[in-house]
């Protein structure tokens, strides 16, 4: 059987300045790759003090871009445009779940971040100290960051669905002196508390938090630490209404974000300020074919993740644009909740993540057919692999079979898009991320490090950057070996993205998902061993074994095979048996996140391990996708597979 032909989308002909700019950038990028990363960050940023050298890898693989430069992250994002005469321009459309909104343009934006940012500074924040940011997705959340990178205290940002727990190993990781929350969220309808998790971290120890500041959003009771905590609005109206902004460093630090690695412990990922608002700006004009007068453009992101630092607040932002950005989930109150807000503000450019495609899929094409979508002109695709079936449902139903679709592949540790199509040069392929953007170098290789050449064959291997990019993390917060161990050890000299990928015959890269042990949940980063440590801390479990199975909606879905202590189940607080599938996915989300929940338990007798006693994941995945299992010859115990699939097929075990 021949494959059947690869079909192919060209780029629409009205993109022409998009095409003009990015050949451009082709060839500058080809002829002097420093010399055009230099030009775009005089172009896109403004410096007070123009840098001297554009990299410094003398201390690889910990690199230094515009050295000498100095400048304020916020000013570049909002006061330069204000003073340029786009204080009337709308910033944000924010829409509220419950269907209240806000309107903030620039000049309002402008305001709010100055008195944010005295506020910050009347408690006692300074330049270098952390500040944790854990809110829901309102306007504040955007305020705070800005207000943060203007005083020149890098923000960690935590995914206001993260647990307390999740929330206090993240203060205490990186010794954050100030807590942004609020007091609670609107969420799938109802409004939920939000401060109790705050106080039950600080409770459970983090010492170096001083002050929590908290925001109004749903009027709900909370309790009070006097002298601790201080409400937002209190503090912004009690600073003034300017701020004078100092220039940093190129290099400061402007934020750390926890993203999952293959142990328990979240990494904190660290970026500066220069070369990551240069990519930020740079990759969401030339990706997006932005047009900042006309374009009304809108990631569906959250901010706690890196899609929302970068295409939410920074990129857009640095570039003046207007964007949409909304509160709740897409099913509440109704299904149509995206696509009546596409209508009815006109956004022309949506950024949103495969899983949501597939979500929409499932809901029915009726539903976007409802809405007038003739808006829309580019869509973009984030976090795992997008399947070709998917990529043109969106095209179809979301893009009127018009819109040129960017599947945009990049890491939190990346800091902005590397590899994605250009939507006016590119000619599309539905699955595929393509080509590294100009001035980006990645190659796929294989186990010994050898570039699979783009020869007219297909290849697979790993996919490897083999030169330092503006975006680049700058190291792991407060753990050098473990920076240099997780990127740049596996492929000495080149940095490890940890995904497989392909390379076809025209040489476009095909991401095929990570190689390690961390699991892509809805383009969540989750790491098998934090959910393994997760399940182990509850008293009816001895041991663990995670893995990611496929799953047709979120990408990857969590699977657990736990093995119970004696006595489990037999009174001694640990419950019945036949309610612990459920009791251990609540734990997990008490301990993690929801996100994290398993999507299934599975009580089992025995592990697979190798000699060595290394959990064969492999094999439990094939039990977890329903396959044949595969090779056993490594296995200690050549027969645990045939006894887990059989007790398996006797109880289930789903719950
Ligand atoms: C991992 C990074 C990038 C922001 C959101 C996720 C996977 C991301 C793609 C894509 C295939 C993708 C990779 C990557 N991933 N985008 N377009 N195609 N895979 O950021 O949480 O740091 O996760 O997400 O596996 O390594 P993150």
């Amino acid at each position: 059987m021949t494959a059947p032909a690869q079909e192919t989308f060209p780029p629409p002909p009205e993109l022409a300045r998009s095409a003009a700019e990015a050949g451009e950038h082709a060839e500058r990028a080809a002829a002097d790759r420093l010399g055009f990363w230099g030009d775009r960050a005089r172009e896109l940023l403004t410096w007070e003090t123009g840098f001297e050298e554009v990299l410094d890898w003398s201390a690889a693989p910990f690199a230094r871009w515009y050295t000498g430069g100095r400048l304020n992250a916020c000013v570049n994002a909002v006061d330069r445009h204000v003073a340029a005469g786009l204080g009337d321009r709308v910033a944000f459309h924010w829409v509220g779940e419950p269907g209240d909104t806000r309107t903030i343009t620039y000049s309002q934006l402008h305001e709010q971040v100055q008195r944010a940012a005295g506020a910050l500074e009347a408690l006692g924040v300074q330049p270098g100290d952390r500040v944790a940011i854990y809110l829901p997705m309102v306007s504040e959340a955007i305020v705070a960051m800005l207000a943060c990178a203007r005083v020149g205290a890098p923000h960690s940002v935590v995914f206001s669905g993260f647990s307390a727990e999740a929330l206090r190993t993240r203060i205490e990781d990186a010794g954050a002196r100030v807590v942004i929350t609020a007091d609670g969220a609107f969420r799938r309808g109802a409004a939920a508390p939000l401060k109790p998790a705050v106080d039950a971290a600080l409770a459970a120890g983090a010492p170096s938090v001083e002050h929590v500041l908290v925001v109004r959003r749903t009027e709900g009771e909370v309790a009070w630490t006097e002298g601790r905590d201080v409400w937002w609005h209190d503090a912004l109206e009690a600073a003034p209404a300017t701020h004078e902004a100092q220039a940093f460093d190129a290099e400061h630090p402007l934020f750390i974000l926890y993203t999952s690695g293959t142990t328990g412990k979240p990494k904190g990922i660290l970026h500066t300020t220069g070369g990551y608002l240069t990519q930020a700006a740079h990759t969401h004009r030339t990706v997006f074919d932005l047009h900042p007068e006309t374009d009304v453009y809108w990631c569906g992101a959250d901010v706690g993740w890196v899609t929302g630092h970068t295409y939410i607040v920074y990129g857009p932002l640095l570039n003046a644009a207007t964007s949409v950005v909304y509160e709740g989930t897409p099913n509440t109150p109704h299904e149509g909740r995206w696509w009546e807000i596409v209508q009815q503000y006109g956004v022309s450019i949506l950024y949103t993540a495969p899983t949501t495609v597939r979500t929409f899929m499932k809901w029915g094409e009726q539903v976007p057919a409802r809405y007038d979508l003739s808006s829309l002109r580019l869509l973009g695709s984030v976090g795992e692999p997008i399947n070709p079936e998917a990529w043109r449902w969106y095209r179809r139903n979301i893009g009127g079979d018009r819109t040129p679709v960017v599947d945009t592949w990049w890491q939190t540790e990346t800091g902005g898009i590397m590899i994605s199509p250009l939507p006016g040069v590119t000619t599309l392929k539905p699955g595929s991320a393509q080509t590294p953007l100009p001035g980006i170098s990645a190659e796929v290789v294989d186990d010994e490090g050898a570039v699979l050449a783009a020869d007219g064959a297909e290849t697979t291997g790993y996919l490897v950057l083999t030169e330092p990019w503006p975006g680049m993390l700058r190291g792991i917060w407060g753990d050098e070996q473990r920076y240099r161990d997780t990127y740049w050890s596996r492929f000495p000299g080149r940095y490890f993205a940890g995904d497989g990928a392909r390379r076809d015959a025209d040489g476009d890269i095909w991401l095929l998902g990570r190689v390690d042990d961390v699991m892509n949940v809805s383009g969540h980063r989750i790491s098998t061993t934090e959910v393994e440590s997760a399940l182990v801390s509850h008293p009816a479990v001895a041991e663990a074994a995670v893995v990611g199975a496929a799953d047709e909606t979120t990408g990857q879905g969590i699977v657990a095979f736990v093995i119970l202590r004696g006595g489990a189940g037999e009174g001694g607080g640990a419950g019945d048996v036949a309610d612990l599938p459920q009791a251990l996915r609540q734990h997990v989300a008490t301990q993690i996140s929801p996100i994290a929940k398993p999507r299934s338990v599975l009580v089992v007798d025995e592990l697979p391990k190798t000699r060595s006693g290394k959990i064969m994941r492999r094999l439990l995945r094939d039990v977890a996708e329903d396959r044949a299992v595969g090779d056993v010859t490594t296995l200690a115990d050549a027969t645990v597979m045939g006894r887990i699939s059989a007790g398996l097929r006797a109880a289930p075990g789903e719950d």
